[in-house]
């Protein structure tokens, strides 16, 4: 019977479900809700030491529809990170580790560049009995205004110096939380494990419009008749975000060993998330899907993501974990290998004399057939 049951950098996960930074993980209440349906970890929303700094809008999601609009594809946010006083999740960290001692409980955090404001935030959640942290350099809108999120992740030497800071506080692992919104998303995650960061997060949401009104003629979400640009997620980032956990995994092994992934992107089932372990993620997270469907998503993808590993005989996560890697190559030695078959397909069908159809037999049909066709 194979187990879901993972250990990531030390931390003890009872499957590799979990809970993505956002509104699935905005305060005590829902996050007490996440462990008792038996997700692997909560990662809960992003903080930072200056709530009053955050203000949000309303309405803040736009939504792609297919299927005649019974199903929603992709989700666009204009949400900013929480805009909650951190005094008061700090008492809901004290609190959520005391109802729930074996939930693993990860605080999402992002500050400006200052060295003094991100060990301050580090000691305050750590103090608070948080398992571990999750930097958030990704968010795509708002904060980069302050040079913080995205602004701070598409700037890899910038971020390299925050997860030195960070590491100099962190006592428990550290996972930085990388923006798709960059041409190589290597960069900035080499800076990041490089300054000691035991793992990468991707990928967050990615920059976008999610449509403009026929009606009003007026971009969506419309806030007073205005919007501006999103971060888009659900099952349609999944292909993209597969590419750059693909890219950060061949990161990790080539550069990194030991190194740890959590990948994230449209999953909505089992066999979503095994696609990203077999493209050498650890941990899977997941955000609009528990938006779209709830909490109790996490039974489904347990039993799909079960089932999957029994179909293959796999018993364990790090069996079939990254196994789908050595399967990516360049264009050319795509070209190089059908030319190759293709070659040797020939020479094998040139060796057949081929016969006239009257002196075939049945034993040596397909082999004439094949003969026949040796110009494919
Ligand atoms: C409404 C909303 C709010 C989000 N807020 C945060 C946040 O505060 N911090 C963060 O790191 N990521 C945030 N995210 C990004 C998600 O954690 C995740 O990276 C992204 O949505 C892709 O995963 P998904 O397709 O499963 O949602 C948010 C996403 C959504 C949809």
């Amino acid at each position: 019977m194979p187990t879901l049951a993972t250990t990531v950098d030390g931390l003890k996960l009872k499957n590799p479900f979990i809970i993505a930074s956002g509104p699935p993980g905005t305060n005590l209440n829902v996050i007490n809700r996440a462990f008792r349906e038996g997700w692997g970890a909560v990662i809960a929303k992003t903080v930072s030491l200056d709530a009053s700094k955050v203000i949000n809008v309303t309405p803040r999601y736009g939504k792609l529809y297919a299927n005649d609009k019974k199903e929603v594809i992709g989700w666009e946010n204009i949400e900013l990170i929480s805009d909650r006083p951190l005094e008061i999740w700090i008492e809901e960290f004290k609190k959520c580790k005391d109802a729930h001692p074996d939930g693993i409980l990860i605080a999402s955090i992002m500050e400006e560049y200052r060295k003094d404001a991100w060990v301050e935030i580090v000691e305050r959640c750590q103090d608070a009995g948080v398992d571990g942290f999750e930097l958030n350099f990704s968010c795509p809108h708002g904060l980069p205004e302050r040079k913080m999120g995205a602004a701070m992740g598409q700037n890899p030497e910038i971020l390299g110096e925050v997860c030195t800071w960070v590491m100099s506080a962190a006592k428990k692992p550290v996972w930085a939380k990388m923006t798709p919104n960059i041409t190589h998303i290597e960069d900035p995650a080499r800076k990041a494990l490089a300054a000691g960061c035991q793992g990468i997060s991707a990928i967050n949401t990615i920059r976008s419009v999610i449509g403009v009104n026929l009606e009003t003629l007026r971009p969506e979400p419309s806030v007073e008749g205005y919007t501006t640009p999103g971060g888009y997620s659900s099952k349609a980032v999944k292909p993209i975000a597969l590419r750059m956990c693909m890219e950060l995994a061949q990161l990790i092994k080539s550069e990194f060993p030991g190194r740890t992934l959590s990948g994230m992107g449209g999953v909505e089932t089992g066999e979503d998330a095994a696609q990203f372990i077999l493209l050498g993620s650890d941990t899977v997270q997941v955000c609009t899907g528990v938006m779209k469907f709830g909490y109790e998503l996490v039974k489904p993808l347990c039993e799909q993501l079960l089932a999957f590993m029994e179909k293959h005989k796999f018993e364990t996560i790090a069996d079939f974990k990254g196994h789908s890697l050595p399967y990516f190559t360049t264009h050319a030695e795509l070209v190089r290998l059908q030319k190759e078959r293709k070659a040797a397909q020939k020479a094998a069908a040139e060796k057949m004399v081929v016969k006239a159809d009257g002196e075939w037999s049945g034993d040596e049909f397909v082999k004439q057939s094949a003969a026949l066709a040796s110009g494919d």
